[in-house]
C-alpha cells in the first residue's frame, strides 16, 4: 500500500507491533506509546476484552452497521483472523491498563482517492471521557502519514456524534463539510460531518 509498506515488507506484516514497528524511521517493539493506551496489533489473546468492550449498543450506535451488534464470540473471532492475515497492518487495538479496550485503524481509498484514508476508532464505554481516544488519534494520526503514503486522512462522523466531533477537534482535524441526510442508522435518517487533516 504506502511507498514504505511495499519497501520494508518482505514477509507478511508491517507496522506498529511486537517484532517490526517503523515509528519515525525508529524501530519499537513494543506498539505506539499514545500516553494513555498502547496501540499495537490485535493479537488472537484479545478475544475475551474485544467481545466485552464492543458488545454495547452505546459504541454500535455511533458506527457504520457492519460493526456487529449483539458483538458474538463469532464476531470477535472473525474480526481476529481478518486482522491477523492482513498483509499490511491497518487495524490495531488500543490497550488500556492491560486489556484490549477498543480500534483504531485506516482504510486506504482506492482509484484517484489513494492517497487518502479514512481513519476509524472506538472505545469500550467504561472507559469513556478520560482523554484517551484524543491521545490515541493524534499518536496514531501521526504514525499513520509515517508509516502509509497518504497526503490526506479523514473522518466521518454522524450528526449525533459530538463527542467524537470533540475528539477530531482536539486531534487538529478540520470540520470540512456535511453530508446532509446521508446516514441511516437504527432508523434514524443523519447528517454526516467531514473531517479531515492533510499535509
Ligand atoms: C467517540 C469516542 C471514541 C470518544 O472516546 P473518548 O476516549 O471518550 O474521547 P475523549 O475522552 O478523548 O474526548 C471526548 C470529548 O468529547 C466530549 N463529549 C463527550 N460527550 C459529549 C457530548 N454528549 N456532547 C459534547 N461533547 C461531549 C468530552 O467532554 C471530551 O471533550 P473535552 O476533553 O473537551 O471535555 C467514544 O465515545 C466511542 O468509542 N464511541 C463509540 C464509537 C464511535 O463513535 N467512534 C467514532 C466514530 S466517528
Amino acid at each position: 500500500m504506502g511507498r514504505r509498506a511495499s519497501r520494508t515488507t518482505t514477509s507478511t506484516r508491517f507496522g506498529i507491533g511486537d517484532a517490526t514497528c517503523l515509528l519515525g524511521g525508529r524501530r519499537c517493539r513494543r506498539g505506539l506509546d499514545a500516553g494513555l493506551s498502547l496501540i499495537r496489533p490485535w493479537r488472537p489473546a484479545d478475544h475475551a476484552s474485544l467481545v466485552r468492550h464492543a458488545n454495547s449498543r452505546q459504541v454500535w450506535l455511533t458506527l457504520r452497521d457492519q460493526f456487529p451488534h449483539p458483538y458474538t464470540s463469532a464476531d470477535g473471532e472473525a474480526w481476529l483472523a481478518y486482522c491477523a492475515k492482513q498483509r499490511v497492518v491497518t487495524n490495531f487495538a488500543i490497550v488500556v491498563a492491560g486489556e484490549a479496550a477498543g480500534g483504531i485503524g485506516v482504510a486506504p481509498q482506492p482509484d484517484v482517492h489513494r492517497r487518502s484514508a479514512e481513519v476509524g476508532y472506538w472505545l469500550g464505554e467504561a472507559f469513556w471521557n478520560r482523554g484517551i481516544m484524543t491521545a490515541a488519534l493524534r499518536a496514531f494520526t501521526v504514525y499513520a502519514f509515517d508509516a502509509y503514503d497518504v497526503i490526506r486522512i479523514f473522518a466521518g462522523v454522524f450528526s449525533s456524534n459530538p463527542a467524537s466531533m470533540r475528539v477530531l477537534e482536539k486531534t487538529g482535524y478540520t470540520r470540512e463539510g456535511i453530508l446532509r441526510r446521508s446516514v441511516v442508522k437504527d432508523g434514524q435518517i443523519l447528517d454526516q460531518v467531514l473531517y479531515a487533516v492533510t499535509r
